[in-house]
């Protein structure tokens, strides 16, 4: 056997690639300037995990890799804070603040300044160090006691892990998900049936309070550090400087803050902040003022519930009154139905507005929404044009209930409204609307990828009638294709021919491609690899369903609801009838088909550039094999896959004897054992 990489080796480079990885990352999610590419952020990512596959001893507190990981909770246990996390009073006008300004000057001598900064709309959080190294989350609860919500916060990655030095310290600040992810989240939320968050900051604090960390790495909430109440060993004499001081630290800040001597110049500030607002990619509720200097903060004090030495003022709400005129519905891919209001345009934070989603036929009913109403709206974290409530003072006498439509605005087949939904659904998957949004999905790239067919013929396709349904798409013909526009003989020859080619695509492409509810492309695939067939599928049990590793119950009653239905039995027969592949040809691993493969049971790290796969493809499969595959070489390796320019891994492998492959050999091998 070859020299052993050391452990102390092992070690030494863990450690390197957790600090160097931090780092990157705080150049990307704090300063917003990253300085490597994400592939190659990903390369040394990948050869901590193979290092620390091999040594799990070695992994770090602080490394990357353990941002998400552990288990869903149970529940948030409690956290009592050291120093009670305060409030804020609030001011509404100029003269709130002037009367703010008056009540410090009686309650101190000394001169000092007032320090301006934004009032984010997120969630208090209080984020404890030690040495250096993340050890807390909590929430502010009741002020006195909050919430452990630490592996939660551990995945939102502007929360650095290590700080730039080896301090103790308490930091507060806010939690917040921006406007952009906001809008998606609530889309997404919209299309599958599910309630919306009101605004960002009950986005944040559901996503916060969310038992899986998986789902808080999922939708990208940020951070803004506002206050660094204990820093061991050190004296911080002003705010200003706290927040460089954590800036400093590698601990995220907000960019838009200022000193002033008056009140006057803050209230200059707050007007230009004002115009800013709309523009910010995160939500604020107005402009914190603080005194600056903590000698004169410990002076002024503080009341039972907030310090004396700040204020928070409040942006006036901004809403905007106008009259519903019309309710349209629309049909998603999976059938959703969606209301929509029409009302008589109006100006409202920086935008005309005429048109607010009403999210689901839920809301039209609790908030009594009518035709002719009146309405106040405003905007949802600053982009979203929401119906806020009706003014039923100014109902008219002969108004009468919207009436929900029972059938599809575009099939007319009857709507269902699911028990656990908010939303109406059209159930016949033949319906036209959703028939263009379905046949967008099954040519896409994880669906059958059918080169050449993107999303512009998919829709053209469809709107000139040539197919009304996704097997259709597999009964044009050249001639058909040419009718098209920009699609001339060459190209509708080809993409006839890719068509055809992609008959042969493994079950999971079609599963995915069908569209089913709740079936993602890697539910699709753990379907296609434990039934093999759509005929096992189709006449799969309930129990055999919920029985597999990685599927629920949603998943499962949607696959029974999907084969259940006449249209889609249809849909499967015509499929079959083109002769499409309905068999998962996918590599598959079980114990007594690896026993004799090659790479079943080998160790095997992968360098270098590759022709034929991407990493991650052939990760999978050599898996799938039975082969463990780690991100470094070592003497556990049995091979390395090298590919062009490979670099150290060569190297180490070749010092090490290890069996090197290159591409051409593993693609023999592949093709004789694979
Ligand atoms: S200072 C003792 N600064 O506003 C002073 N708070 O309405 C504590 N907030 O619970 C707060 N941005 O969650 C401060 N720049 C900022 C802030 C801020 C948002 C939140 C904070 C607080 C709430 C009070």
């Amino acid at each position: 056997m070859a020299e052993s990489i050391s452990f102390e080796e092992a070690k030494q480079r863990v450690e390197e690639l957790t600090d160097q990885l931090n780092e990157y990352s705080y150049q990307y999610y704090v300063l917003d300037n990253p300085t490597i590419s994400d592939s190659e952020y990903d390369t040394l990512y990948q050869e901590l995990v193979g290092l620390e596959e091999t040594y799990p001893r070695l992994v770090q507190s602080d490394s990357p890799t353990q941002r998400v990981g552990g288990p869903a909770l149970a529940g948030f246990e409690k956290v009592t804070h050291d120093q009670q996390m305060l409030s804020l009073d609030n001011a509404f006008s100029l003269d709130e603040l002037k009367a703010f300004d008056e009540r410090i000057k009686r309650l101190t001598n000394h001169s000092f300044h007032y320090i301006c900064e934004l009032k984010i709309d997120g969630l208090a959080i209080s984020l404890r160090y030690e040495n250096g190294k993340y050890i807390q989350a909590a929430t502010r609860g009741d002020g006195t006691t909050g919430e452990n919500v630490t592996p939660n916060v551990r995945a939102i990655k502007a929360v650095p892990l290590k700080l730039q030095e080896p301090v103790n310290l308490e930091a507060r600040g806010e939690i917040y998900m921006p406007k952009a992810s906001f809008k998606k989240l609530n889309e997404e939320r919209d299309e599958s049936g599910e309630a919306v968050f009101a605004n960002p900051r009950n986005a944040a604090a559901g996503t916060l309070r969310n038992l899986d960390p998986k789902i808080t790495a999922q939708r990208n909430l940020n951070i803004f550090l506002y206050s660094l109440p204990v820093i061991e060993g050190e004296t911080i004499d002003a705010q200003s400087e706290a927040l460089n001081r954590m800036e400093q630290l590698g601990l995220k800040t907000n960019p838009e803050k200022k000193i002033f001597q008056s009140i006057e110049e803050v209230w200059d500030f707050i007007k230009e902040i004002q115009e800013k607002r709309n523009d910010l990619a995160y939500e604020i509720d107005g402009v914190v003022i603080k005194v600056d200097e903590l000698s004169v903060q410990d002076e002024i004090g503080y009341t039972v519930k907030a310090p004396r030495w700040a204020i928070a003022y409040k942006f006036p709400a901004e809403e905007a009154k106008t009259t519903i005129r019309g309710i349209e519905w629309s049909v998603g891919r999976t059938g959703t139905v969606t209301p929509t209001a029409v009302m008589d345009p109006v100006h409202l934070a920086g935008t005309t507005v005429q048109r607010a989603s009403l999210h689901n036929v839920d809301l039209i009913k609790e908030k009594d929404i009518r035709l002719n109403d009146k309405v106040f709206i405003h905007k949802a974290g600053d982009i979203i044009p929401e119906v806020i409530r009706v003014d039923f003072s100014e109902r008219p006498a002969e108004s009468s209930p919207y009436p929900i439509p029972t059938h599809c605005p575009a099939c007319n087949s009857e709507l269902v409204h699911l028990e656990d939904e908010v939303a109406l659904r059209c159930m016949n998957p033949k319906c036209p609307a959703q028939a263009a949004e379905k046949l967008v999905h099954f040519v896409s790239r994880n669906a059958m990828n059918i080169d050449g067919f993107g999303e512009k013929l998919a829709l053209q396709v469809y709107e000139k009638e040539l197919v009304q349904d996704v097997a259709d798409i597999y009964g044009l013909t050249k001639e058909q294709l040419m009718q098209l526009d920009k699609i001339a003989e060459k190209s509708a020859a080809k993409l006839v021919e890719a068509v055809e080619d992609s008959k042969k695509q493994s079950l999971e492409r079609l599963l995915f491609g069908l569209g089913i509810r709740h079936v993602g492309s890697k539910a699709a695939r753990i379907l296609a690899e434990r039934f093999e067939t759509m005929e096992n599928l189709q006449t799969a049990s309930k129990e055999e369903l919920i029985a597999i590793e990685g599927l629920g119950d949603t998943i499962a009653e949607s696959i029974l609801a999907f084969f259940e239905l006449e249209e889609a039995q249809q849909l499967i027969r015509k499929l079959q009838a083109y002769n499409l592949n309905m068999a998962y040809t996918g590599p598959k691993f079980s114990e007594e088909k690896a026993e004799d493969t090659f790479f079943n049971g080998k160790t095997i790290v992968l360098t270098g550039k590759l022709e034929h796969f991407s990493r991650p493809e052939l990760k999978e499969r050599l898996i799938l094999l039975g082969a463990k595959v780690t991100g470094s070489v070592s003497t556990k390796t049995d091979i390395l896959i090298a590919g062009e320019d490979a670099g150290s891994k060569m190297k180490k492998a070749q010092e090490l004897a290890i069996h090197i492959m290159n591409e051409e050999e593993l693609l023999d091998e592949l093709d004789r054992k694979g």
